[in-house]
């Protein structure tokens, strides 16, 4: 499948917490390839965070933005594109981002995933009462879409950079292919 593809671009994907933004900006860092986030590009469109879309305008308003920047994403070359956990779970957004980009899912187990994400408060979805709870539900109905990736790498007793590095490697291999 990947000889029809041109790999330009490196895409994480991967559940809330996985650690897709800091990899993300060490891997480009580490390439020399331009680092984007499609959170931050919602919210800079938009002129408010995603808390706000989401309080003020609803979840499918957000999901729509999403969809249009990960069309625009197939323009870029030498990006590494870090994506939101739940634009994947639309397997056209999937689907569009393996045209141009080597996919690579971040993994880490909900109690990890819970570890890392207490105390913060910018993710409208764990804004509950049992944010565990709700990550268990989540990661599972999500699993499917996420073990689409062309790569899964585990993050679970790794440090920033081996993940990045694992990262690395499987983008080299992919592109030498
Ligand atoms: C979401 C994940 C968030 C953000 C939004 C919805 C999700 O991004 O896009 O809060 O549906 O899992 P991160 O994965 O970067 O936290």
């Amino acid at each position: 499948m990947l000889a029809t593809r041109t790999i330009h671009n490196l895409a994480l994907i991967g559940f809330m917490g996985t650690g897709k933004s800091s990899v993300g900006r060490l891997v480009a860092d580490m390439l020399r390839f331009t680092f984007l986030d499609t959170d931050h590009v919602i919210e800079a469109r938009a002129g408010k965070s995603i808390r706000e879309i989401f309080d003020q305008n609803g979840e499918p308003a957000f999901r729509e933005l999403e969809r249009r920047v990960v069309e625009e994403l197939t323009r870029r070359k030498t990006t590494v594109i870090s994506t939101g956990g739940g634009l994947p779970a639309d397997p056209a957004n999937l689907a569009s981002l393996k045209t141009h980009a080597l996919v690579v899912c971040l993994w880490a187990s909900p109690e990890s995933i819970f570890q890392r994400v207490r105390g913060q408060s910018h993710r409208p979805l764990l804004n509950e009462a049992d944010p565990l709870a709700r990550i268990r539900r989540l990661l599972e109905e999500r699993a499917p879409c996420y073990r689409q990736a062309d790569v899964l790498v585990n993050t679970e007793l790794r440090s920033l950079r081996e993940v990045a590095g694992q990262v690395i490697h499987q983008f080299r291999l992919a592109r030498n292919r």
